[in-house]
């Protein structure tokens, strides 16, 4: 009894430094699994996301000069993308910018769904001293083939001639001043509306443009509207530089392209939307003050600038500022829009022939449309032998 005691007491002390040597054993096992889960790594600091609205950063320092030139005229036509992308080194190392999805390529990816003229939003901009010279001649003209599409954005009520020509005619109530702020004010009340409209493309145009209907139905199918694209003429031949007081503070520089307006241009829907946090709802008007820029530059800020998303390079579209008269008369109705001299440049417009004398038909718009439309009522007769 006594030496059960004792062995059974031997066996527990020997039983108890086993187990606790097992222990031992177990615990550095243990313990590098137990530290991972303790420790995670350090989180780096993270700069704000890149589509978050803009910051009402200061608006202090000197207006950017912009030297507006009629670069680009009389050169031979370009299509597709010819930019210099070296002044920009972030470019490739920011991975979180939007992909440019065929962006200036025009491959003819996604065209299954076939375009058609309803799919496109049309807004002309005009202002109410030039209802009766410019728009009555839009109106007769290449309005009257896509009406449902086409709005015209002005700064005054003129309820006879929306009456009359039953077009959609939008008083923006806008300033009727040929300033940064009303024009801007004109552009921004152009994006909400298509916003509105639904439809698949933004076409923006000048009150002295012909826009030629199936070139531009031709030039968009071959894009698709959910990518990203902009499409119009640079009116410089060089990006322009503005001080960056959007993202930071106007002590950076940014280049960027731009489409001239008065040319006209077109953005895709699905670029649009993105656009929206710098241009819908009035930003566009803040967006253009903090850059002190006009609405076309203001667009081509958001796009190249913001978005990081490239002007595809079309010269198919033509301002007053070109030399019309250049333009080849067999290239005329392969252009997309067209446009005239002024009253101080009354000579310069296209080489079209047909139809009307230049005396009648000072703009050669009229030629031009019954060019594309010789049955409009008003067009001279065709010959006999061409009626079937
Ligand atoms: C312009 O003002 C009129 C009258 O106040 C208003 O009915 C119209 O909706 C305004 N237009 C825009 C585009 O806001």
């Amino acid at each position: 009894m006594h030496i059960a005691s004792v062995g059974v007491s031997k066996f527990c002390f020997l039983f108890s430094l086993a187990f606790c040597g097992l222990l031992l054993l177990l615990i550095p096992a243990l313990q590098p699994r137990m530290r991972q889960v303790e420790l995670p790594p350090p989180r780096p600091r993270g700069k704000p996301a890149e589509g978050s609205p803009p910051r009402h950063a200061g608006d202090a320092g000197s207006a950017i000069e912009l030297k507006r030139s009629s670069a680009g005229q009389g050169r031979p036509v370009k299509t597709g993308l010819s930019r210099n992308d070296n002044h920009r080194p972030d470019r490739e190392t920011d991975s979180r910018r939007p992909p440019e999805k065929g962006a200036g390529l025009g491959g003819p990816s996604g065209s299954r769904d076939k375009l058609e003229l309803k799919d496109i939003f049309i807004a002309v901009k005009t202002t109410r001293k030039y209802h009766r010279s410019r728009l009555e001649l839009l109106i007769q003209t290449w309005v009257s083939q896509a009406k449902e599409q086409t709005c015209i954005f002005t700064d005054g009520e003129d309820r006879e001639l929306r009456v009359r020509t039953g077009a959609n005619i939008i008083n923006t109530n806008c300033s009727a001043a040929h300033t940064r702020q009303a024009l801007c004010c004109k552009m921004s009340v152009e994006y909400d509306k298509f916003i509105e409209s639904q439809k698949k493309w933004f076409c923006h145009v000048d009150d002295d443009n012909y826009v030629i209907l199936p070139s531009l139905l031709r030039l968009l199918s071959s894009y698709h509207h959910s990518q990203d694209v902009y499409l119009g003429r640079p009116s410089l031949d060089h990006p322009i530089e503005a001080a960056e007081r959007v993202k930071s503070d106007g002590s950076v520089s940014v280049k960027f392209w731009f489409a001239t307006g008065g040319a006209g241009f077109c953005i895709s829907r699905g670029l649009a939307l993105k656009m929206s946090p710098w241009a819908s709802l009035g930003n566009f008007i803040s967006t253009a003050e903090k850059i002190r820029l006009p609405d076309d530059c203001t667009i081509g800020y958001i796009i190249e600038a913001l978005l990081e998303v490239s002007l595809t390079h079309t010269y198919r579209f033509h301002s007053h500022l070109e030399n019309l008269q250049k333009l080849p008369t067999d290239t005329v109705l392969e252009q997309v829009t067209l446009s005239y001299g002024g009253f101080e440049n009354r000579r310069n417009v296209v080489a079209v022939v047909g139809g009307f004398s230049l005396a009648e038909d000072p703009t050669r718009f009229r030629t031009v449309h019954c060019l594309l439309y010789p049955d409009t009522e008003w067009c001279p007769r065709p010959k006999p032998q061409h009626r079937t």
